[in-house]
Parts: C-alpha cells; structure tokens; sequence
C-alpha cells in the first residue's frame, strides 16, 4: 500500500501538501496528522486518497510510539513524509514559560527527528521527506529564539541526513523548506504582543508547496521561495552574525 505521511496535515503549509501531493500522484492512503482530529476529517471532502486520520500531541512523546506500532500494523510503503508540525513563539526567552519552550524543541525539532526515524525502515529507493525549515533556520532570532533554533536543527539535519544517503545510495531524499513569512493560522500562537511586529513579506502556503515540490524534483536540498528569501539568505552568509542579529533586531525595534 502506497502512502504519504503528513504531519501538521490540518492547516496551514500541512495541509497545502496535503492536497499538493495528492493531486500530483495517486496514494492509497495519506496519513494525516494533527494536535485535534476535527480538520483532518474535513480533509477526505477534497482529496482522492483514503485519508487516515490520526489524532497525536506531540508535545507527549507516548504519540511517536503510537505512530511506529501503526507503520508496524499495517507495514505500507511510504513514498513521501512531510513534517509540518511545528509551532512558534515570539517572545523573550525568559518570558516564555519552560513548558512552551520544550514544547516547540519536542514538536518542531524532536518529531521531526523521530518520525523520520521510524518512516525510514518503511521507505523505497524514490522516497522524499520534507521538513519544515524556516528564514530562521539560517540565523539566530532573538526573540523567536528558541522556536529559531528548532528550525536550524530542520536545515542541518536535512541537508546531512540527505547526504548520508546519497553517500550510501539509499536512493531517498531529504528537503529542508525553508519559507518566510507564510499566511497561515501559527500566528495565532505565535505573536501574543508586539515582540516580533516587522514581517517582510507575506506568501501563501500553497507557493510554499508548490516550490517545494519543484525544488525536490530538481534534486535540491532546500527549497527557498521567491528573491527577497534568496537574498536574505545570501546575506546571512556573507556578513557577520552579529551584523545579522543587530539588523534583524533594529526591525523588530528591539535593542
Ligand atoms: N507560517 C509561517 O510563516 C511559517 C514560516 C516558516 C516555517 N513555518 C513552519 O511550517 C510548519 C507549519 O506551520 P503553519 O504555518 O502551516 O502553521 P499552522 O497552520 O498553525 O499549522 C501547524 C500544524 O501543526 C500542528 N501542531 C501544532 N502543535 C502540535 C502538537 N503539539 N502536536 C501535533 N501537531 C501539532 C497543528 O495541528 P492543529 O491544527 O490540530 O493544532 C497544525 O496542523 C511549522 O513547522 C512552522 O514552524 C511556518
């Protein structure tokens, strides 16, 4: 049985590959993970695979284990994992209660990890694994600290992760997306005050996809949308880090 696994599959980037990913191919089921079960039953309304929902808080890291007993049940073949849960939020770190703060190192960093652990033993030559980066994944982000950090774990550990089996011609790849500013409901939790006020650039999380898709197919190893997000990039990497936090701070009028 062919399938995909989607995490973060009720809303936002989630669930743009969601319906991305099943008009592009067909799969038996598409697995579809989120925080509450209720969006992810709307999904089946338009999409032509069976989906199959799973309820998991990735903050509880009894739901992973769950996750690898259902692969275990059903032994299908995974074609393509997206890992799309994540959450953000912008505050000082030590305003931020250490709970939340775990919170986003386990569901953004940790699953991220874990689900692409447990998948592997599932996935043929052929298989992709997206996961979700951010423009933070290339900086430090005072601020959106810790929630920065989580996403430069998604781009190292991708781009390694990548090569290991390209080195042992495993035949699966591995993709960081990495977008900016993205309309879609994270801003609900993320921004609670004015901390972080300065956003560049909006886009849609069905570009995001469909750029990332692109990107895969090209053999790319992160997917970057549209040229302000290719030239902040590049400027991140030529000058300082200090210089780049003290700009990213003087927009967020912080410091
Ligand atoms: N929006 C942006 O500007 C932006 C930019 C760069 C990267 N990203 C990243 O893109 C990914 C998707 O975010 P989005 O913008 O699409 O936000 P979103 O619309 O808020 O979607 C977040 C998804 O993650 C799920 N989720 C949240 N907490 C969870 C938990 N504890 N356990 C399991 N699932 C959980 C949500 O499930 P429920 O709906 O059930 O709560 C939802 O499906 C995240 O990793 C985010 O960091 C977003």
């Amino acid at each position: 049985m062919k399938i995909a696994v989607v995490t973060g599959a009720s809303s936002g980037i989630g669930r743009a590959f969601v319906l991305q990913l099943d008009a592009d191919e067909p799969f038996d089921e598409i697995w579809a993970i989120a925080l509450e079960e209720d969006l992810l039953g709307e999904l089946q309304k338009e999409v032509h695979a069976r989906i199959r929902p799973f309820a998991m808080d990735f903050c509880n890291r009894e739901n992973l284990t769950r996750y690898g007993e259902a692969l275990k049940a059903v032994a299908p073949d995974v074609a393509v994992l997206v890992n799309a849960s994540g959450f953000g939020i912008f505050k000082t770190f030590e305003k931020t209660s250490l709970d939340r703060l775990f919170g986003m190192v386990d569901v953004n960093a940790r699953t991220m990890m874990g689900m692409t652990y447990l998948t592997l033993p599932y996935m043929r030559q052929g298989g992709r694994i997206y996961n979700m980066g951010s423009g933070s994944s290339f900086q430090p982000t005072p601020y959106a600290l810790i929630y920065g950090a989580t996403k430069a774990f998604a781009l190292s550990f991708s781009r390694g992760l990548n090569v290991e089996f390209r080195n042992g011609r495993r035949g699966i790849r591995v993709m960081a997306v990495c977008p900016l500013w993205v309309k879609t409901n994270f801003f609900k939790m993320a921004v609670s005050d004015k901390t972080i006020s300065y956003f560049s650039k909006w886009v849609e999380a069905a570009d995001v996809v469909k750029k990332a898709l692109k990107d895969m197919r090209r053999g790319k190893d992160v997917s970057i949308l549209g040229f302000n997000m290719q030239m902040q990039v590049l400027g991140v990497k030529l000058l300082p880090a200090g210089l780049v936090m003290k700009i990213w701070c003087k927009q967020q009028k912080q410091g």
